[in-house]
């Protein structure tokens, strides 16, 4: 298992037309519609992360990649069942984790929100009670972890939000024990918290039982040159 980071930079209009033509039309399209010029920048460099990792582990030329999506979005390459691959991008970063089995992974940067009365609505009791019995200081943080938590899990079962939020929990001892109860029974599935950054919750759900203990950070001017030397 890999998990890669890619702190964002500005990218001019240009480049990013530059760059989005060596990308399929749907995701091209996707990046154009966008108004905010920070969700085309992350979307644009997730594409470009995980077709640079394709092109290294896979050694596939980069026009040669074809994504294929299930019904809940999750892309995924047809050809080869044994790479597994996620994405995910909040605030200046975007991360990617690549595994042999089903993987999931979420950051979100931590900002100031209303989270007793949120954990409430969408929080398990459980979960809701552990955010709550904390000290008010660190609420958030532990709000931001079981929600990184709950989406990497989503995530790595690749349906989207049809798993409603209430339907499993998260159990948290200690950041090394991590479990999640759906039907009354733990999963199988690891997870992993990450410290990226002040202000940032990443975690990984994995089914394999280790998890890397270490995020890869890339440089994106470094991951741009690279996947351009890669096009030539
Ligand atoms: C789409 C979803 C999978 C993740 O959404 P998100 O947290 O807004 O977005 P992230 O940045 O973490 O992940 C986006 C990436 O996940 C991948 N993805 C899309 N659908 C997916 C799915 N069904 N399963 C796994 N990954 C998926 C794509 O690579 C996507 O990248 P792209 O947007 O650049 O194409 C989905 O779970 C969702 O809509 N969640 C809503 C968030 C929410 O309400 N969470 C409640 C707190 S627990």
């Amino acid at each position: 298992m890999e998990i890669y980071a890619v702190k964002i930079l500005d990218i001019s209009e240009e480049e990013l037309d530059k760059l989005s033509l060596l990308i399929d039309s749907e995701k091209k399209y996707k990046i154009k519609k966008f108004i905010n010029k920070k969700d085309k920048i992350r979307t644009l460099i997730g594409e470009i992360l995980i077709r640079t990792i394709i092109v290294e582990n896979l050694k596939i030329n980069n026009r040669y990649i074809r994504f294929n999506k299930n019904q809940y979005g999750k892309p995924y390459l047809k050809e080869y069942p044994s790479f597994n691959f996620n994405i995910s991008h909040s605030g200046e970063y975007v991360l990617c984790a690549v595994d042999d089995k089903p993987i999931g992974i979420d950051v979100e940067e931590v900002k100031p929100i209303e989270c007793e009365e949120i954990a409430k609505n969408f929080f398990e009791t459980k979960e809701f009670e552990y955010i709550i019995n904390q000290d008010l200081k660190f609420q958030l943080d532990r709000f931001y972890e079981i929600w990184t938590l709950k989406e990497s899990y989503i995530k790595c079962c690749g349906q989207g939000l049809s798993i409603p939020l209430k339907s499993f929990s998260i159990e948290v001892n200690q950041y090394e024990n991590i479990k999640v109860i759906g039907n009354n029974e733990y999963k199988e599935h690891t997870f992993k918290l990450f410290d990226i950054e002040l202000g940032y919750k990443v975690a990984v759900c994995s089914l394999n039982k280790e998890i890397s203990k270490n995020i890869i950070r890339l440089d994106q001017n470094c991951l741009i040159s690279k996947y351009i030397g890669s096009n030539l």
